[in-house]
């Protein structure tokens, strides 16, 4: 049973239930009991941040799972984690920096914390997101050198990090791959890569994150940025903040792991029934490869054109939760209302004919059949009221 705490910033937690109402998602996160022995270690140790051994620990197992030698910095969230990677670039102040509209408004935040111009720029239509062909295809409209790029990982959906890389070296363009919700399907960084650890990812700490690179020296400026700018010593040798995770997240980080082939199983066990509940219904579209291939911890569907609001009406009155997990696009946030942005047309569209639906670890068969039966009765219904308009 789920329900939402309101401690939880409006995120649904895996206890209790109110009135039926089926929640968007719920995390998985490591039991206690998985946890405690690796408590019980900082107990022993009397060690509690600074890169401690269970912080060490959690970087190299993570590392292990890149296919290429690699460098991983954990950092304490990954909103953070992209502006320190963006800081280490050292770019000129306000200069320009591609990202995709259609993104979290975090992407974007990183881009103005870092002192840069976020460019917002379109997406391609099958997938929804920034390929280096099309960012290639809108420079020539840029409103000023573009200095560097954050690709995004479209809820989690695996990136050619190697095709950023190739246009980096052709463009000089500096690439950084938000992979906020990607952690499945990573598994290249010969660009810098941010994957998030926030209580609402596959593998989940609570807050976190890390980055990844298979630049040494750049891993080493990275741990200084988080850190002081302490290389070594105790001199800060350049600006720099405090984004070290303690040992005690580490302790989750550690147990997440330890769980995690069994936390995909039952995430694609899901993904794949609620597939086949609505395999009868082509007006319902899942993300390529969701559930097959790769899997994250949320369940995006498209749907027939402009048709998100009908829909999403239906559901909630069935007391199925939806959410618009980018909005209208990041560029309609008044954070960002004074930013350039390019011909928006794609992200615009998605925005209206897409719909987070109920979908977590946890979720029974009833639910989803549930899920299945409202979300074909909405595209229905959404079909009637287009045809008699
Ligand atoms: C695309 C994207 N980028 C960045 C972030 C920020 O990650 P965090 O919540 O760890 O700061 C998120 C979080 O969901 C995200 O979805």
């Amino acid at each position: 049973m789920l329900q939402v705490d309101p401690r939880s910033g409006g995120f649904p937690s895996a206890s209790g239930a109110p009135s039926g109402r089926l929640p968007v998602a719920a995390p998985s996160l490591p039991s206690a009991d998985r946890i405690s022995p690796y408590l019980q270690r900082i107990d022993a140790s009397g060690w509690y941040s600074n890169f401690g051994p269970l912080v060490q620990e959690l970087e190299s197992r993570l590392a292990a799972r890149f296919e290429a030698p690699t460098e991983v910095v954990t950092v304490t969230n990954g909103t953070l984690g992209l502006t320190l990677a963006l800081l280490a670039l050292e770019l000129p102040a306000g200069a320009v920096c591609a990202v995709p509209s259609w993104t979290f408004v975090a992407t974007a935040h990183a881009v103005l914390m870092a002192g840069l111009t976020p460019w917002f720029v379109d997406v391609g239509p099958d997938h929804g997101e920034l390929t280096p062909d099309l960012l290639a295809e809108a420079l020539p409209r840029a409103p000023g050198p573009v200095v560097a790029a954050l690709p995004v990982s479209v809820m989690g959906r695996p990136v050619d990090a190697r095709a950023w890389a190739t246009f980096g070296d052709r463009t000089g363009v500096r690439v950084i791959l938000d992979a906020a919700a990607g952690f499945d399907g990573v598994d290249r960084a010969p660009v810098p890569v941010m994957v998030s650890l926030h209580a609402t990812k596959v593998l989940g700490i609570g807050e976190g994150a890390f980055l990844a690179t298979e630049d040494p020296g750049l891993a080493r400026r990275w741990r200084a940025l988080t850190n002081f700018a302490f290389m070594g010593d105790r001199t800060a040798r350049f600006p720099a903040t405090n984004a070290k995770l303690s040992e005690y997240a580490a302790a989750v980080g550690l147990a997440a792991l330890d769980v995690w082939p069994e936390t995909r199983d039952r995430y694609f066990a899901v993904a794949r029934r609620l597939r086949i509940a609505l395999s009868d219904e082509p007006r319902v579209g899942f993300q390529a490869g969701w559930g097959l291939d790769w899997i994250s911890s949320t369940c995006l569907v498209s749907l027939p054109q402009g048709s998100a609001d009908a829909v999403e009406a239906v559901l909630l009155g069935h007391g199925v939760e939806t959410r618009r997990w980018w909005g209208a696009g990041c560029h309609a946030a008044p954070a960002f209302a004074g930013c350039p942005a390019d011909r928006l047309e794609t992200t615009l569209r998605l925005a209206r004919s897409g719909l987070g639906v109920p979908f977590s670890a946890h979720l029974q068969p009833d639910q989803i059949n549930r899920v299945a039966r409202a979300l074909k009765l909405a595209v229905a219904r959404a079909g009637v009221e287009r045809t008699s308009a």
